[in-house]
């Protein structure tokens, strides 16, 4: 008979979370704290990461952080590293590190804002994942989820060239590493969150906000633990026949 709690358990596991400082990253970090794993969160700012880790510590024992930009290889190198050397294991990999800092249009963006916008939000992903599948193949088994964006899934007015099209290239690769790992206990999806309530929404003017909401059916932002909890499910032990998919949350908007 199927141990139905055992679906749900990620009791000492480790998950490593990039960009897990805050927002949607620190989110699941406190989610899989909160659910007896072990946690890594990997971002730029240190004062960021003391925060993070002092939050986290509410909802679980074993938290680390790890300083490092997510498109830097070395970087990323000696962040896995040394989660391997401290706890031997890598069960769950959410790869969340991204963003924007501007939104030029296509007649003023240049060809080194493009190619940051690709290396932050898709580069990003290929560098720990590739770094994370030995890990997870030694012990047969794995759960990889990519963050992307509601603006990788429609043609959205005002999200950036770049990001758009990082986030799109984000499910490309998605799919094409959940089919190089499945057959080795290994899951590899994606979410695609709408807009939701983190920091970052701090630069957004009321009026582009009520804009926004006006077009949310459920009538307001996401909440980073609502986007958490969709992640925390696909990195369990029973979500092991979802693989290559993408996850909507965006309270039923497609349009940003
Ligand atoms: N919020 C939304 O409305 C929304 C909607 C759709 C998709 N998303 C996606 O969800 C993810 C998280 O978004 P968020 O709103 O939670 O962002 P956020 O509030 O800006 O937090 C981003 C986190 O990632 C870290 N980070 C960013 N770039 C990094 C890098 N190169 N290397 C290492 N760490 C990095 C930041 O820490 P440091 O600055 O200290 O490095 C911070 O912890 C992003 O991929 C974003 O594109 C967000």
């Amino acid at each position: 008979m199927t141990d139905l709690n055992a679906l749900n358990d990620v009791t000492g596991q480790v998950a490593v979370v990039t960009g897990g400082t805050q927002g949607i990253g620190l989110a699941c970090a406190e989610r899989f704290a909160a659910g007896g794993a072990k946690v890594a969160v990997i971002g730029r700012n240190a004062a960021n990461g003391e925060a993070a880790v002092a939050a986290i510590k509410r909802h679980g024992e074993h938290v680390i952080y790890l300083q490092g930009d997510c498109t830097s290889g070395p970087d990323m190198a000696a962040a896995f590293a040394e989660v391997d050397r401290q706890w031997g294991r890598i069960d769950i990999l959410v790869n969340c590190a991204g963003g924007f800092t501007a939104s030029p249009r296509l007649d003023e963006i240049d060809e080194d804002g493009w190619r940051k916008g690709i290396e932050w939000n898709l580069t990003s992903k290929f560098l720990a994942i590739r770094l994370v599948a030995p890990v997870m193949k030694r012990a047969g088994y794995g759960r990889i989820v990519n963050v992307t964006s509601v603006a990788g899934r429609g043609g959205i007015v005002g999200a950036p060239l770049d990001y758009s099209a990082a986030k799109a290239g984000v499910e490309g690769l998605t799919r094409r590493v959940a089919v190089e790992l499945g057959p080795l206990g290994i899951t590899v999806n994606a979410v695609a969150p709408g807009t939701t309530m983190t920091p970052r929404l701090s630069r957004m003017t009321e009026r582009r906000m009520e804009q926004v909401i006006a077009r949310i059916p459920v009538g307001r932002l996401g909440k980073p633990e609502e986007i958490a909890h969709g992640i925390f499910f696909l990195c369990t032990p029973g979500a092991g026949y979802v693989n290559g998919a993408v996850i909507d949350m965006n309270g039923g908007s497609w349009t940003g």
